[in-house]
Parts: structure tokens; C-alpha cells; sequence
């Protein structure tokens, strides 16, 4: 059975810190921040508010936005690549939050890919016919394994959480060209050097903080993003002209604009929060789709391409006709 996407939303955490608030505790200014990145201010968990938290803020209004009520759901995938705790999964936790009995719940570890990887995921069971409607949760709270003395990494990531309603379709609807059309899901564990946390319950028992080697992780960004929007046009007989809308991974405004580029999309066809957002890792993707959504620019019919690359290294592309 295909699956469509039925409904969106995200949640923010209220506290925003700007680039010149980063600048009075590192040496770092705005002026840096913005023109390398794009970014220029981002949301920050509030302490005691967990990526759970978020997860089923964004969750709630997902269901809100597609009519649907919690009974209806059978899946809540969640990505995440900081969970409120070692174990139990977020994923079960938010589904005690939405008082879910019923069902799965698990988590997925893609780092910044971690929405297309759970995108993909809950599209296969629901063309497996294992479930029938799914919720697709991207959340995280970064700012709690950042090394705030480190102005490398400290500028570059924001909390949030973002999520989807994905259903089977109905015998009845004609679905042809609707839905998750396709996923393309790809990995490279020797690149694991370049974008890591330095630590885990095996290894050095504590939590960790995000080290990464910028140049290098940009430099296969751009080659390994633009590879997988190859082959998610190419597998669906399609060319870049055909996409309505780029809802890329917000990494940083540069590397968006290459996609873009490479893609000959005009800027008005891409979807860009990485502004006001940072980079949520697993969160940006479904945030910039419900923001899009939301304020109409993203409509029903509208053919979206997702894409994202994150530490691992793992990428992937989704493509989807709302
Ligand atoms: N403020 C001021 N100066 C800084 C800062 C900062 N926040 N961070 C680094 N610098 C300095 C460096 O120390 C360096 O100084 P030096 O020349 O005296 O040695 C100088 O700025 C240039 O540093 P580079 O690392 O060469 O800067 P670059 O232009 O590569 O930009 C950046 C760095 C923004 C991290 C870029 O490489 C990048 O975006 N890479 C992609 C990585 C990414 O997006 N990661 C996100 C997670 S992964 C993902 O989501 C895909």
C-alpha cells in the first residue's frame, strides 16, 4: 500500500539566542556566524525541557493538522540523536505522552539524516502493510552535547522538532502519483572521523560533545547530497524542473544554495529556516516542511524533494507529493 502525507507540524523552544549573545561567551561575531552559515540566531531548550517534550508538541500538531487522532495511529518513529535517556526510546516515551497503548514505537540514529531514514522507514511499513499510520517525529535538543566553548561547532545547531502523519492509502483513492513515491537511503561508515560525539554509554560512559571537521563534512555534503538528488529523479523518470519544492537539510545556507544550484531551482522553490533555526539535525527537515506548509507556500500537489547528510556519514532523499 502507498503511503501519503497526511499532516505536519513542529514546536520551538521559546528561548532564542542570538549570534551576538554567542559572541559575548566565545570568540565568534555575527558578522562570521551569518556570512559562513546563514545562521543568525537559534531556539534553545529551556532546562528540564527534553527532546521528548518537543517530539510531542510537533506530534500533537501533526495530528491536529491532519485530522487525525492518536487511536488512528499504529507507528511513532522516532528520529533522534539526543534522546532524554540511554534507553527506554524516546520514541515509547512519546507515545506514553500521547497515551498511546496500542502499536509500535522505536527510535532511529541518523544524525541529521535521521528524518529521511525514519521517512523511509514508516514508508516501508506501510507498503509492507505492517502499519497504517505512522507518525514521523524529527526531534532533538543539540544545545545539551555542544561544547559551549567551542565556537567551531557552538554556532552552528539549534533544538526543535518537527513531524509528519504518514497513512495507507485507501482502496477508494486514487493515489497514483500522490505520496511517498520514492526513498533513497545511503551510508559510509569510514567517514565517521570528520562528525562525531566523543563519547557513549560502551565507550567512554559519559554523554559527549559534537566534534567535527567542517571543510571536510562540506565537502561531502555537497558531492554526496547532490548524488542521491540524482537518483531520486532519476529513479522516478524525472528531472530537477519537475520539483515544486526543495526541503533540504538547513546545515548551513551555503550548501543549500549549491543544491540549489546544481538542481537550477530559483531561490522562491527552496525552502530556507536555516536563519532563524540552526541546524536541529534530524529536526530541520519536517520543521521546514510544517513552516512551508503552514504559511501556504507549500501546497497539496506540490511535488517536495527532501534531502539530508549527517554524521556517520549517512544521506539520504525522499521524494513526496503532498
Ligand atoms: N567564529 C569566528 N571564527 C571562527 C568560528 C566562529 N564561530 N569558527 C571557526 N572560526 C575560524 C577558524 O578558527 C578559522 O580560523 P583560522 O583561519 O585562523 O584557522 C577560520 O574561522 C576559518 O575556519 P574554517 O573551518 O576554514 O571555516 P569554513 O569557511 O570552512 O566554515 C563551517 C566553517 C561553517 C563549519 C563550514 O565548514 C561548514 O559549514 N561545514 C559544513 C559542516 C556542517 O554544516 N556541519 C553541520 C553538521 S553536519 C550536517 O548537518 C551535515
Amino acid at each position: 500500500k502507498k503511503s501519503l502525507l497526511v499532516g505536519c507540524g513542529s514546536y520551538l523552544p521559546q528561548r532564542i539566542v542570538t549570534n551576538d549573545e554567542l559572541a559575548k561567551k566565545v570568540d565568534t561575531s555575527d558578522e562570521w556566524i551569518s556570512k559562513r552559515t546563514g545562521i543568525r540566531q537559534r531556539h534553545v531548550a529551556a532546562e528540564g525541557e527534553m527532546t521528548s517534550d518537543l517530539a510531542v508538541e510537533a506530534a500533537r500538531r501533526a495530528l491536529d493538522n491532519a485530522g487525525m487522532e492518536i487511536g488512528d495511529i499504529d507507528l511513532i518513529v522516532v528520529a533522534t540523536t539526543t534522546p532524554d535517556d540511554t534507553f527506554p526510546s524516546t520514541a515509547t516515551k512519546v507515545q506514553a505522552k500521547l497515551a498511546m497503548e496500542h502499536g509500535a514505537a522505536f527510535d532511529i540514529q541518523a544524525v541529521c539524516a535521521g528524518f529521511i531514514y525514519a521517512l523511509a522507514t514508516a514508508d516501508n511499513f506501510i507498503r509492507a502493510g505492517q502499519a497504517r499510520a505512522a507518525l514521523v517525529i524529527g526531534a532533538e535538543t543539540f544545545s545539551r552535547i555542544l561544547d559551549w566553548e567551542d565556537r567551531s561547532t557552538c554556532v552552528l545547531f539549534g533544538d526543535g522538532a518537527g513531524a509528519v502523519v504518514l497513512r495507507a492509502a485507501r482502496a477508494d483513492e486514487n493515489v497514483d502519483d500522490f505520496g511517498v513515491l520514492s526513498t533513497h537511503l545511503h551510508s559510509d561508515g569510514r567517514h565517521r572521523d570528520i562528525l562525531y560525539v566523543d563519547g557513549g554509554p560502551s565507550s567512554t560512559k559519559t554523554v559527549g560533545h559534537v566534534r567535527m571537521a567542517g571543510q571536510e563534512v562540506f565537502r561531502h555534503a555537497v558531492s554526496k547530497l547532490s548524488g542521491v538528488i540524482d537518483e531520486a529523479l532519476d529513479a522516478n523518470g524525472l528531472t530537477s524542473s519537475a520539483i515544486d519544492w526543495l526541503i533540504p537539510h538547513q546545515a548551513n545556507a551555503r550548501i543549500i544554495k549549491s543544491m540549489a544550484q546544481k538542481m537550477k531551482l530559483p531561490d522562491d522553490k527552496v525552502v530556507s529556516t536555516i536563519d532563524r533555526h540552526a541546524n536541529t539535525s534530524a529536526a530541520s527537515v519536517p520543521l521546514a516542511l510544517s513552516e512551508a506548509m503552514a504559511d501556504g507556500r507549500v501546497k497539496n500537489g506540490d511535488l517536495v524533494l527532501f534531502e539530508a547528510i549527517g554524521g556517520g556519514l549517512v544521506w539520504g532523499a525522499g521524494l513526496v507529493r503532498i
